[in-house]
C-alpha cells in the first residue's frame, strides 16, 4: 500500500498561534519511519501554500479569516484529489481542524456514500450564525454537510461531501447549544465520554464500526488531538477535561485498522508551542502506527 502525507499547516481557524508547527512537529516525532517500518510505501507530498490573512478584508466578525481559510482549503481539496487520483492513501497533517474541509471535498468526490469518524472533544458543528467565537476550526463537520457560509460549504464546487447519517462523532464533551440542537435535528451519531465511560471502548468501536461497514463505501478518519485527554495530549489550543485516554485511542485505531475500512484520515492541532517536549505530535504518531495496522508483538 501506498501513503501520501499532506501538511496543512493552517492556524487561521482559531485564535492560537503555534498550531502551524503540527506538521513539521508530528514529522519530527517521525511518522514517516514509524509507517515504512510496517511495510508501506509513504511519499511526503510537502506542505500546501496557506494564505495570509488579508488586513484589508473587512472580515466577518463571525467567520474569522474566512477568505484565506477558504482560499487554502481550495488548495487542499486539489491535493487531496491529486493524491487519490494516484490511488494513494491521503494522510493530512494540520493545522487546525478548519482543513477538514478541504479534505473532505478531496475525499468525499469519488464515493456516493462517504463515512466520517469525527473523533474530537468537540462536534465542529457551529455555523456563523450558532458559533460562540467565530473560530472556523469550530465549523468543519458542518461545512462538509453543507450547512454555513457558501465559501465553506462550496469548496470543490460540490456542496454536502458528507451525509448526516454517514457521521458518527467519537469522544465528544464540549458541545455548543446550537451544535446539540443539530446533532438532534439530523440524527447524527455520538459516543460522547458518557457512553465510552459506560460500555468502554470495546463496544462503542464495534457499534460505530457496524454502523458505517454497511452503509458507506469508505471512510475518513478525521482525529483531533484534543480527543485525547489533555494529560496524554496537552498541545491543543482547545483542551477540554475528561478525554478519552492514551491506550483507549490506541484500541480505537487498532479496532479500525482489523476492521479494515478507514480509506483516509487526517490528525490535526497538534500545536508544538503550548506542548509538552513534542507529547501530543509523538502520540499522533503513535496512533498513526495503530490505525495502519502496526503489532505490539
Ligand atoms: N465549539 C467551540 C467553537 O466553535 C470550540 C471548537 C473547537 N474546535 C476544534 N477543532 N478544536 O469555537
Ligand atoms: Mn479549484
Ligand atoms: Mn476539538
Ligand atoms: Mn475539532
Amino acid at each position: 500500500k501506498q501513503i501520501s502525507i499532506i501538511g496543512a499547516p493552517m492556524d487561521l481557524g482559531q485564535s492560537r498561534r503555534g498550531v502551524d508547527m503540527g506538521p513539521s512537529a508530528i514529522k519530527y516525532a517521525g511518522l514517516v519511519k514509524r509507517l515504512e517500518a510496517i511495510g508501506y510505501d509513504v511519499e511526503d507530498y510537502g506542505d500546501i501554500e496557506i494564505s495570509r490573512p488579508d488586513k484589508k478584508e473587512q472580515d466577518h466578525l463571525l467567520l474569522k479569516n474566512l477568505k484565506a481559510v477558504t482560499e487554502t482549503n481550495e488548495r487542499l481539496y486539489h491535493a487531496v484529489s491529486d493524491i487519490i487520483e494516484k490511488d494513494r492513501f491521503p494522510l493530512v497533517l494540520g493545522g487546525d481542524h478548519s482543513i477538514a474541509i478541504g479534505t473532505l471535498a478531496g475525499v468525499a468526490k469519488p464515493h456516493k456514500n462517504l463515512g466520517v469518524i469525527w473523533y474530537d472533544a468537540h462536534g465542529d458543528l457551529n455555523t456563523a450564525e450558532i458559533s460562540p467565537s467565530g473560530n472556523i476550526h469550530g465549523m468543519p463537520l458542518a461545512a462538509s454537510l453543507g450547512l454555513g457560509h457558501a465559501s465553506l460549504t462550496s469548496i470543490g464546487g460540490y456542496q454536502s461531501k458528507v451525509k448526516p447519517e454517514n457521521v458518527v462523532i467519537i469522544g465528544a464533551r464540549s458541545l455548543d447549544k446550537g451544535e446539540k440542537e443539530l446533532i438532534r435535528e439530523k440524527n447524527i451519531r455520538v459516543f460522547t465520554m458518557h457512553e465510552i465511560d459506560r460500555l468502554g471502548m470495546t463496544a462503542v468501536m464495534n457499534d460505530a464500526i457496524n454502523y458505517l461497514k454497511d452503509r458507506t463505501d469508505g471512510v475518513h478518519l478525521s482525529l483531533d488531538l484534543d480527543g485525547l485527554d489533555p494529560s496524554d495530549a496537552p498541545g491543543v489550543g482547545t483542551p477540554v477535561l475528561g478525554g478519552i485516554s492514551y491506550r483507549e485511542s490506541h484500541l480505537a485505531m487498532e479496532m479500525l485498522s482489523e476492521a479494515d475500512i478507514i480509506t483516509s484520515a487526517e490528525f490535526v492541532e497538534v500545536n508544538p508551542i503550548i506542548d509538552e517536549k513534542n507529547k501530543t505530535a509523538e502520540a499522533a504518531v503513535a496512533l498513526a502506527g495503530s490505525l495502519f495496522g502496526e503489532k505490539l508483538l
